[in-house]
């Protein structure tokens, strides 16, 4: 797990710049070592009327494909399909932030790391994965920039 948010702690500062909270980019690649079968199923229909196994497959084919978002909960072809409507898709970032977030919620944070992060609350955050928890509860926080806010 540790060697997982080294990876993600390089991305970070790497990205810092143009750091985009909603970039599914940055949890692809925690998302490519899960295996999506060991979470609880919860049928998705893709909109590329695909059905996935759970959120955790949805995400996995939208880090693939940044065109695949959530049409509806639920298998495809249950003869709602047509009848949904746009306000109704969930984009594919979402889902891979929302699988995150219980992901986190489960195994809590490494506490080797200590990169801190300011946040856009004025908030400094003692390392990558406070602030992504943060996040989880405050999907409009980003990063201001790298390090301690009062530095
Ligand atoms: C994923 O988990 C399932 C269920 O425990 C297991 O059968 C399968 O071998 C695992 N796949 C990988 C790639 O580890």
């Amino acid at each position: 797990m540790r060697v997982h948010w080294m990876v993600l702690l390089c991305a970070t500062v790497a990205n810092a710049q143009n750091f985009n909270g909603g970039d599914s980019t940055w949890y692809c690649g925690i998302l490519a070592n899960e295996n999506c079968s060991i979470h609880i199923a919860e049928p998705r229909c893709g909109t590329d009327l695909i059905t996935y196994t759970n959120m955790c497959a949805l995400g996995q084919a939208h880090c693939k494909d940044a065109t695949v978002n959530q049409l509806h909960m639920g298998p495809c072809g249950d003869g709602g399909t047509t009848t949904r409507s746009p306000e109704q898709i969930v984009h594919g970032s979402e889902l891979v932030l929302d699988f995150q977030c219980v992901v986190l919620g489960h195994r809590g944070c490494e506490p080797a790391m200590n990169e801190k992060i300011c946040g856009t609350d004025g908030i400094t955050y003692q390392n990558f994965c406070e602030y992504e928890k943060a996040r989880c509860m405050h999907r409009d926080l980003h990063v201001a920039k790298l390090g301690d806010c009062s530095a």
